[in-house]
C-alpha cells in the first residue's frame, strides 16, 4: 500500500494521509476505522460513521473518550473490552448497540492494539485499533451476524443462536406492554432478560421494580406487593403504598412467581385484568399501570395440573413466554459471559485478570448446573484464591475442574469406580486407579489437560506409585513440566 512508502516531511500531515489510506480501504469493505490513544480517546475516526449515524458524528467524536460512543459496558474502567486492550489482547464480535440520526444500529467490534509501521508513519500516540460494522451483515465468520459475539444490553452478553433467538424475542417486544413469563433454571440470567424487556420497552424512563415472590411468607408478600393502611395487622405502624403503586409507569418483575400463594394469585389475577386492586386493611380500590414480567424456574404447567396455580393466571401471565436455555446447552455463551463476569469481579478485587487455556477448558468442560450465577461464584472464589495475573484451573472450584467434559460422559462409561464428584481425592484416585496410574489415560478420562491432573495430584498427596518412574523430573518451579514435555503412550503403566 502506497501509504507505508510515504516520506514524512511533514509528520502529522502524514500520519493523517497513512490514517486516510486506512480509512478507505477499510471503508471500501464499509467498515468504519477508528485509532484511540492510550487513555482511550478517539485520535482519528473515519467519516463512514457518519454514513451509520448521521452527519457530523465522525466530527463530534474526535477527542472524547471511546466509552461515550460504544458503552461502558465495553470500554468502561473494567470493561472486558478495554481489559483485553490493556493486556494486549485482541478482542473480535462484540455487540454495540449505537443510537444516532437514523435509530439504533448494532455494530460489531473487533478492537486491537494497534501494531506500529518501522517507517513512523503512523501516528506514535494511537495505540488501539477499532474496526466497527453492522452488526446486521450476513455471514459474518460463517455463524450469522446474530452468533458471532454479542452485547446487546447493559450487563447481557452471548454468542450462542439460542440467545440470539432469545434476544431477537426481547427485540420484538419494544413496542408492547405485554405481560411477559420468563422460564429457565435458577441463575440462568431471568432477571437480566427482564431488565433488558425494560430498558427497550416504551417504559424504560420509569421504574424497574423487583419482587422475590419465594423471599417474603404470605401476609407480608401481600402488604408488600399491594401496601397496606396503618393498623391493617400487628406491627402496621402506619400507611404503606407497596411495590404496584412503586412501579407506576415502569415494570414490577415478579421473580419466583411460581411460589405465589393462591390467596394472592387471585389479586394478581384482577391486577392483570383490571388494573386493580386493594391495600391491605383498605376498601378503597386502586388503579395501577405497572407492567408485569413475572419469572420462574418452576414448571408452570404440572403445578397447574398439581392444582398449586390457578390456570386462569398461568395464561394471563404468559401471554408472551421467553424461555432462557440453561448454560450447558449454549456452550458458546461459556467463554465471553465469563470474560465480562472475570472483569467485574476482577474489578472488584482492584485486579485485571485473564485466564489461562487450561482454566478456560475446564470451565468449557462444566455443565455449570447453576448457570451463570454458580459461573459468577466460581470466578469469584477464583479470584480470592489466585495468586498471579493468570487464573489457573487449580484456583477454580474442585467440582469445576474434576468434571468430565460432556461429550466424554456421554461417550463412555464411567470408570467402574468413579465416586461422586464432591470427593476430588477420591475421584481423581478411583480414576488413576481405573487408568493405572496414567496420567494420560486418567487426563483424558477427567477431560483435564496433563499439567493440570498433575497439579492437583500433588496438592491432594496423590504421590505415582512407587513402580512408576519419578514423576518431578522438571525440577521444583514448574511442577507440569516434566509431564507435559513426556510422551503420552496410551495405556502405559503410570505415565511419567
Ligand atoms: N448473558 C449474560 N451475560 C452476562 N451476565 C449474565 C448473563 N446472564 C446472567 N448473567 C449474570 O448472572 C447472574 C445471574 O443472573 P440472573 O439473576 O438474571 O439469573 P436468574 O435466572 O434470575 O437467577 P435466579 O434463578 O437465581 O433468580 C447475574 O449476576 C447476572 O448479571
Ligand atoms: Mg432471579
Amino acid at each position: 500500500m502506497t501509504v507505508l512508502s510515504i516520506s514524512a516531511q511533514d509528520t502529522r500531515s502524514s500520519h493523517q494521509v497513512a490514517f486516510a489510506a486506512v480509512n478507505a480501504a477499510f471503508g471500501s469493505i464499509g467498515r468504519v476505522c477508528m485509532a484511540l490513544d492510550g487513555d482511550f480517546r478517539v485520535r482519528h475516526v473515519s467519516a463512514e460513521l457518519d454514513r451509520l449515524l448521521g452527519e457530523g458524528s465522525a466530527g463530534r467524536l474526535l477527542g472524547e473518550p471511546i466509552e461515550q460512543l460504544l458503552g461502558p459496558e465495553l470500554f468502561g474502567s473494567d470493561g472486558p473490552v478495554r481489559q483485553a486492550l490493556l493486556a494486549g489482547e485482541k478482542r473480535e464480535g462484540w455487540r454495540a448497540l449505537l443510537h444516532g440520526a437514523h435509530g439504533a444500529r448494532l455494530l460489531s467490534v473487533t478492537a486491537a492494539p494497534l501494531m506500529h509501521d518501522p517507517h513512523g508513519v503512523c501516528d506514535p500516540t494511537a495505540r488501539y485499533l477499532l474496526v466497527l460494522r453492522p452488526a446486521d451483515e450476513e455471514g459474518v465468520e460463517g455463524v450469522g451476524a446474530e452468533a458471532a459475539g454479542t452485547f446487546v444490553a447493559p450487563g447481557l452478553v452471548y454468542r450462542s443462536p439460542s440467545m440470539s433467538r432469545v434476544l431477537r424475542l426481547v427485540e420484538s417486544l419494544q413496542h408492547s406492554e405485554t405481560s411477559v413469563l420468563i422460564t429457565g433454571e435458577s441463575g440462568s440470567g431471568k432477571e437480566v432478560i427482564a431488565r433488558t424487556i425494560h430498558a427497550h420497552s416504551p417504559r424504560r424512563n420509569g421504574p424497574f421494580v423487583a419482587v422475590n415472590v419465594a423471599a417474603l411468607p404470605g401476609e407480608l408478600l401481600e402488604s408488600e406487593l399491594f401496601g397496606h393502611v396503618r393498623g391493617a395487622f400487628t406491627g402496621a405502624t402506619r400507611d404503606r403504598a407497596g411495590r404496584f403503586a412503586a412501579a407506576a409507569q415502569g415494570t414490577l418483575f415478579l421473580d419466583e412467581v411460581g411460589d405465589l400463594p393462591l390467596h394472592l394469585q387471585v389479586k394478581l389475577l384482577r391486577v392483570l385484568q383490571e388494573h386493580a386492586y386493594e391495600r391491605v386493611g383498605d376498601d378503597e380500590t386502586r388503579r395501577t399501570d405497572a407492567r408485569i414480567i413475572a419469572a420462574t424456574n418452576r414448571d408452570l404447567r404440572k403445578a397447574v395440573a398439581d392444582g398449586t396455580f390457578r390456570e386462569d393466571l398461568y395464561y394471563r401471565l404468559r401471554v408472551f413466554p421467553l424461555e432462557i436455555p440453561p448454560l450447558r446447552e449454549r456452550r458458546e455463551d461459556i467463554e465471553p459471559v465469563a470474560r465480562l463476569l472475570l472483569s467485574r469481579v476482577g474489578a472488584r478485587a482492584g485486579r485485571a485478570l485473564r485466564f489461562s487455556p487450561d482454566a478456560l477448558r475446564a470451565m468449557l468442560s462444566y455443565s455449570w448446573p447453576g448457570n451463570v450465577r454458580e459461573l459468577e461464584n466460581a470466578l469469584e472464589f477464583a479470584v480470592t484464591v489466585s495468586r498471579g495475573q493468570t487464573l489457573q484451573p487449580e484456583d477454580l472450584p474442585p467440582e469445576v475442574v474434576t468434571a468430565r467434559p460432556p461429550e466424554l460422559a456421554a461417550a463412555r462409561e464411567p470408570p467402574r469406580s468413579l465416586p461422586p464428584v464432591q470427593d476430588e481425592r477420591s475421584t481423581l484416585l478411583a480414576a488413576l486407579e481405573a487408568n493405572r496410574w496414567s496420567r494420560c489415560d486418567t487426563a483424558r478420562a477427567l477431560g483435564l489437560s496433563r499439567s493440570t491432573l498433575w497439579r492437583r495430584m500433588r496438592a491432594l498427596g496423590l504421590e505415582p506409585r512407587t513402580r512408576s518412574r519419578p514423576v518431578v523430573s522438571s525440577g521444583g518451579g514448574d511442577a507440569s513440566g516434566g509431564d507435559q514435555r513426556g510422551g503420552c503412550s496410551s495405556g502405559g503403566p503410570a505415565a511419567g
